[in-house]
């Protein structure tokens, strides 16, 4: 059914409720508001919709009553019967808020586990395979030069071992963010790009004080693969990452001055990566939203907000 076709039934329901409430004001016809108010939510119609059409209700009735003191009662009246079919909107908008305060937690607890493996897997087999090479070192010593040739391939195994842990490692959490904080951790991957990639960067951060681990690392993810993506895709001349707090929420945005989305080379044509899907996820399993805009007359605007608290 359509929203209009759905507001035009509910809105016949409701008027004849609302008319029996206003003759008598009992509680049985006040229960006739909360189940309208539970129609109007599973058809799919939103808490204005509803309040127009109580108040086009409320206009039917007061052209009902017959004198004035009827007036002043329904007057008096229909706002209880209004709060009654409001109830299962604010019922769902509480649920709504617990399941995003439990996403929240997850969120944690999930980048809480990620920082103790990124740890076991940076410090511990880091270690373990440090010990392994010096090992492989003292046999090497012992043997005739020409026997040390599978010994060298084993050592060349291991390097690749140790390389490949320390990226999952750092792909799970960057442990830059742990060791400088944020701001710190943004610099220095800005550094990066530009001397990869030839592209200046600007990093502005303004916070009010730290941040919760996954919102942080969400932000270091989103400018990282923001940045990479106007190195790569957009021929800028630079870039900017501004991070900033304002009233409970966390925005991170980053411009470039390149080709944008509005030209053969950018966005609009663009497949779907992996990159801006990815961000999407993150910023999304915290309640957040992201946004992709032109940066004013040339290249683009990828801006996320994370609320600080739901
Ligand atoms: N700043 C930008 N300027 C112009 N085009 C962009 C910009 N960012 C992304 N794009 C376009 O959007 C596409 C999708 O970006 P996305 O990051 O999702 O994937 P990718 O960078 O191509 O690959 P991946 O991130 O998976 O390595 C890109 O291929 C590119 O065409
Ligand atoms: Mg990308």
């Amino acid at each position: 059914m359509s929203n209009l076709a759905a507001a035009i039934k509910v809105g016949e329901r409701y008027q004849n409720a609302l008319l029996e409430y206003l003759a008598a004001p009992e509680e049985t016809a006040l229960l006739g508001g909360y189940d309208l108010g539970r129609r109007a939510l599973s058809e799919g119609l939103g808490v204005l919709e509803l309040a127009t059409i109580h108040s086009s209700a409320v206009a039917t009735a007061l052209n009902c009553a017959p004198d004035g003191d009827e007036r002043e009662r329904f007057l008096s009246t229909h706002t209880a019967f209004f709060i009654e079919a409001l109830s299962p909107f604010e019922m769902g908008h509480r649920a709504f808020r617990d399941a995003n305060a439990i996403l929240r937690r997850m969120n944690d607890m999930l980048e809480g586990q990620a920082k103790r493996i990124a740890y076991a897997l940076h410090s511990e087999a880091g270690q373990l395979l440090a010990s392994l090479h010096m090992e492989l070192a003292n046999t090497a010593r012992d043997l005739p030069p020409e026997k040390t040739t599978h010994l060298t391939k084993i050592r060349e195994t291991l390097l690749e071992i140790e390389n490949r842990l320390r990226n999952l490692s750092h792909e799970l959490r960057p442990p830059v963010l742990d060791d400088l904080g944020l701001a710190a951790a943004l610099a220095l991957m800005a550094q990066g790009v530009s001397s990869r990639w030839g592209l200046p960067v600007i990093v502005t951060v303004d916070l009010k004080g730290d941040l919760p681990a996954v919102i942080e690392n969400t932000v270091y993810r989103t400018a990282q693969e923001a940045l990479t993506n106007a190195a790569k895709h957009s021929g800028a001349n630079r870039a900017e990452v501004r991070v900033r707090q304002s009233d409970r929420k966390v925005v991170c945005s980053v411009r470039d001055d390149g080709n944008g989305f509005d030209d053969t080379g950018g966005l609009r044509k663009s497949r779907p990566g992996l990159g801006l899907t990815e961000i999407k996820e993150r910023v999304g399993a915290l309640g957040g939203i992201v946004r992709l805009a032109r940066n004013g007359d040339r290249g683009t605007d990828l801006r996320i907000e994370i609320p600080l608290d739901i």
